[in-house]
């Protein structure tokens, strides 16, 4: 019998994109496929089943596509966090670290209430350097985030450690 494929398998890795050396795990492989798409959705929503979440935040850019099907699946609404200058109405911004420089994202002002609960998508987690800045404005405009959950995790690269170590719970279907 065949065995049931696994949410690895709808993952392409690319080498030395967008830089030598980097092995860019692309999903848009997964996107794209009917099978794989929905188990990426229904597996990151796992631990959350039955919690209450106000609002999903996506992270961009793949954090868009997710967040978007996830809000949608718990029939709630759905705020982005984008790179700086995107958002058209007043903002709250954060700036941090890359590897060379500084990079800021942005949350509309009025986007989350106070006390609303909150789940932080992405589809990758590295440094954690993005997802930090998102939780940064979500907490800052009073929003109590109930988990971050993503695709893939990169241990080696710190994230998980990082968000946990914010107090954070994060979800990742792989490695
Ligand atoms: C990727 C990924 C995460 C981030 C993770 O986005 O989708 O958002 O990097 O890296 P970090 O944990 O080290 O911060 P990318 O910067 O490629 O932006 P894009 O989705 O807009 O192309
Ligand atoms: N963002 C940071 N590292 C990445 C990788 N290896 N693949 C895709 N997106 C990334």
């Amino acid at each position: 019998m065949r065995k049931h494929k696994d949410i690895r398998d709808y993952i392409r890795t690319i080498p030395d994109f967008p830089h030598e050396g980097i092995l860019f795990r692309d999903v848009t492989t997964l996107f794209a496929d009917t099978r794989g798409f929905r188990m990426a959705i229904d597996q990151m929503l796992l631990p959350y089943a039955g919690m209450r979440i106000d609002k999903v935040v996506g992270l961009e850019a793949r954090g868009f596509i997710l967040g978007g099907a996830i809000a949608h699946q718990l029939s709630v609404g759905f705020v982005p966090v984008r790179k700086t200058g995107k958002l058209p109405g007043p903002v709250l911004s954060q700036s941090y670290q890359l590897e060379y420089g500084e990079a800021v994202v942005e949350i509309h002002d009025d986007a989350i209430a106070a006390g609303e609960t909150i789940l932080v998508v992405d589809d990758l987690l590295a440094t954690g350097g993005t997802a930090e800045a998102g939780i940064r404005l979500i907490e800052r405009l009073g929003g109590e985030i109930v988990g971050c959950t993503f695709i893939i995790d990169l241990p080696e690269l710190g994230g998980r450690k990082r968000l946990e170590g914010l107090g954070m719970d994060v979800h990742a279907l792989c490695a």
